[in-house]
């Protein structure tokens, strides 16, 4: 236990450093005792109907090319009933896609004439979900075979906490600031870091991330304006993946400008309130102007997908349904049909900062996981058919 002492009160800066001291000796105790032994987060394991289903194979198939030695044994058997590492699910992805006729049918990445995929989630509403769909996404695709970047943009650091480093704790490795700053950046190449997630990457943020707003001000110019640098960051690292997430912090600052300027499709997070609505059409004029004024320095934006996603959907409340209904009556097909459902098993997930997928299904009720699953997938798949219609796939 850490001990209670009274906080100082002298000064207010002393009170913060104090509160924050405390904070992060807190979360430190916390974390060692939900990933023990040693901090770091580990991925569970993953059912036989489970990894037919991702895929998008029957059980028969798979017990054929078991039986056919195909496909290596998973270490783990419990009383006839395999079990498997995401790196085994990665591994029988390989094997099959090569035997198979139908090329990219179990490793969908993208060939050199498909384009680099960079998805933005802004918004600057805070607690809009956009870290929350943006680790739910990461977690979806790597699952479905592509290789995933999830670049952080929030000092916050959140994304970077869900995807195993702690940002507010002894985390000093390098981050997205290191990249983008205007005095001497490093390579991308040195910030990305694989996650203990198979197929996902992660370009980590911290608080000193926020340097580059200030800095933005006075030393973005003609030469090197700051909405190229996200851009050219994540240039450098292209060929390793298929698909870029960012998750934006809530307020429409540099970095969230610079994001718009490299993303080539954009998802506007909403959760269905009237004050949440309209914080969305002011911020919308605002970014609007924003990108009129980057367009203007001749910088060419275009989205292949701009849409709006409702977030922390109930379907039994009235007027947020209505709500829905306005905006879907409104935009049409800018809203995406899917929606991400309101649920406890999203949030009790969250709080350990895991996706709904590394959690294990019996460890919750039933139906409330099937049901937050099953939501998040429609999600994860509707995004997917986005991504493919991009690159002209059926
Ligand atoms: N589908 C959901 N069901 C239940 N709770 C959710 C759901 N999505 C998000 N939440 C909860 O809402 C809160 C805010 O979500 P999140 O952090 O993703 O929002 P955000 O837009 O990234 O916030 P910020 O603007 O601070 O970056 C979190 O506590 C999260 O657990
Ligand atoms: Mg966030």
């Amino acid at each position: 236990m850490i001990p209670v002492t009274p906080l100082s009160a002298e000064r207010s800066s002393l009170l913060a450093t104090d509160i924050s001291e405390r904070l992060n000796a807190a979360i430190r105790e916390h974390l060692l005792a939900a990933f023990a032994p040693d901090s770091t987060k580990t991925l569970r394991e993953f059912s036989a109907p489970e990894v037919a289903e991702l895929l998008g194979v029957s059980g028969q198939f798979m017990r054929k090319v078991h039986g056919e030695e195909v496909i290596p044994e998973p270490k783990i058997n419990r009383g006839g009933r395999r079990y498997y590492s995401a790196q085994e699910l990665w591994a029988a992805r390989e094997v099959l896609e090569k035997s198979s006729r139908k090329k990219g049918r179990y490793l969908p990445r993208r060939s050199s004439d498909e384009k680099l995929q960079i998805w933005q989630l802004m918004n600057f509403k805070g607690g809009s979900s956009k870290s929350t769909t943006t680790v739910h996404l990461a977690h979806y695709f790597a699952l479905h075979g592509y290789r995933v970047l999830a670049l952080d943009l929030d000092p916050q650091g959140s994304l970077t906490s869900m995807c195993g480093i702690s940002p507010e704790i002894e985390f000093d490795g390098l981050t997205v600031y290191d990249a983008i700053r205007y005095d001497n950046p490093v390579s991308m190449a040195e910030v990305v870091v694989p996650t203990y997630f198979p197929g996902l990457s992660i370009a980590p943020a911290r608080l000193l991330l926020s340097e580059f707003e200030t800095e933005s001000a006075v030393h973005s110019n003609g030469d090197q304006p700051f909405f190229t640098r996200i851009r050219n960051a994540i240039a450098q690292v292209e060929g390793d993946f298929d698909l870029v997430l960012m998750d934006s912090p809530p307020q429409l600052g540099f970095l969230t400008i610079s994001g718009m300027a490299a993303a080539s499709s954009i998802i506007v997070p909403l959760t269905p309130s009237m004050l949440d609505v309209s914080s969305t059409a002011q911020f919308l004029e605002l970014a609007g102007a924003y990108m009129g004024v980057i367009e203007n320095a001749g910088a060419e934006l275009r989205y292949d997908h701009f849409k709006f996603l409702i977030t922390r959907d109930e379907p039994t409340d009235v007027p947020s349904q209505q709500l829905t209904s306005f905006m879907r009556a409104l935009f049409q097909d800018r809203v995406m049909s899917a929606t991400a459902l309101k649920s406890t098993a999203i949030s009790d997930a969250t709080m350990l900062k895991q996706s709904i997928y590394e959690v294990v299904r019996s460890e919750m009720t039933r139906g409330t996981y099937d049901r937050a699953r099953g939501s998040m997938d429609a999600v994860g798949s509707e995004v997917e058919a986005m991504v493919r219609q991009t690159w002209g796939r059926k």
